[in-house]
């Protein structure tokens, strides 16, 4: 029988088998990408979900953790398409190699080849469908929200649970469902997997404004440049607590919020005019508040932990969620 790194493995070799097609370019980067690693934290969850919930067979949540990581795979190539990233996983991203069609191409192969992963699996791709749809939107309300300079909090929460967590809470869920989980365990680690997502986007939010591209191994900076992530909500909210009648201002993206924003402003000693909105949005206790709210839900994911046996997953999940916080890249 397969142990968890076994496992963990075989997802890495299907999804580089998978990505077969016989198109030069849809391979290569394809490959380029699925081969540079990441963290694998969705098929993670979906394995370490399966055994929580009792399931003795890891080999059979492997396609569908390869599935998880296809879908976010896909996600990451067009994301880096919409946010102009150069980076990804420590090598360059396929727009910048292969140029913007090749990447939007690429990233819709990666989500067709997930029908063909998941076509055995009949009501999972419910669980799937519902998720993908939830990413979208949770893509196109950020857009829309950016754009107007209008992401405040709220917002952001409803941009970060459509467009992260959903996905992290469906890992975990069609895991708990392979393994014939209660509805209750299965809502359970549902829960988890929600919690820690949105725990793990605030702090991505966070390093993508304090730590460089290199340390990330993808391009920093670009959020908070184009008028995203919790900083960016946070900013927004104090500002139109504290400037209510300065009508028409808003914290949407660099350039726009420069003018407006009522931070105090910390000694900079460059002239480069974004680094200077950096060590604005820095100077605050927005990353302190931002933490916070991450370290909050990540207890709420391990709470919701107790509704499952005690197992060597549930230690593993319980380090996941927070090591989702006080990780550095
Ligand atoms: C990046 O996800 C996109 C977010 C939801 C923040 P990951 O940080 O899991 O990316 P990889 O898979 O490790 O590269
Ligand atoms: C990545 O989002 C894509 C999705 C979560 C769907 P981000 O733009 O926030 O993540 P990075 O910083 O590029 O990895
Ligand atoms: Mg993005
Ligand atoms: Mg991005």
């Amino acid at each position: 029988m397969m142990n968890y790194e076994q496992a963990m493995q075989e997802v890495d070799a299907m999804l580089t088998r998978i990505v077969d097609s016989e198109v030069d370019v849809l391979r290569d980067a394809s490959r380029h990408v699925i081969g540079a690693g990441g963290k694998r934290m969705r098929p993670r969850l979906t394995l370490l979900a399966y055994q929580a919930a009792g399931g003795q067979d890891l080999a059979k949540a492997v396609p569908v953790a390869a599935a998880v990581e296809l879908v976010h795979t896909a996600t990451l190539v067009h994301d880096d398409i919409n946010d102009h990233g150069v980076l990804r996983r420590g090598r360059s991203t396929v727009n910048a190699r292969w140029g913007r069609t090749f990447a939007l191409l690429t990233g819709d192969y990666l989500f067709t080849k997930v029908y063909e992963l998941m076509a055995p699996y009949g009501p999972l791709n419910k669980e799937f469908a519902s998720a993908t749809v939830a990413l979208v939107e949770g893509e196109t309300l950020q857009a829309a929200a950016a754009k107007a300079g209008q992401l405040d909090r709220e917002t952001y929460m409803r941009v970060i649970a459509k467009k992260t967590a959903v996905l992290f809470s469906m890992a975990a869920r069609v895991g708990a469902i392979l393994a014939d989980a209660t509805p209750a365990q299965v809502d359970a680690l549902g829960q988890y997997g929600f919690n820690m997502g949105l725990a793990f986007q605030i702090v991505d939010d966070i390093l993508d404004l304090v730590a460089d591209s290199q340390q990330l191994g993808k391009t920093a900076g670009l959020d908070v440049a184009q008028g995203r992530g919790i900083v960016t909500a946070l900013a927004h909210d104090a500002h139109t607590a504290t400037a209510d009648n300065h009508n028409g201002s808003s914290t949407g993206g660099y350039g726009r919020s420069v003018a407006v924003l009522d931070v105090p402003v910390a000694p900079v000693l460059t002239t480069d005019p974004l680094d200077a909105f950096k060590a604005k949005m820095m100077s605050g206790n927005y990353i302190q508040e931002g933490y916070q709210q991450a370290e909050q839900l990540a207890s709420l994911a391990v709470l919701a932990l107790n509704d499952l046996p005690p197992s060597s997953a549930i230690v593993e999940l319980t380090t996941l969620a927070h090591n989702a916080v006080a990780r550095n890249h």
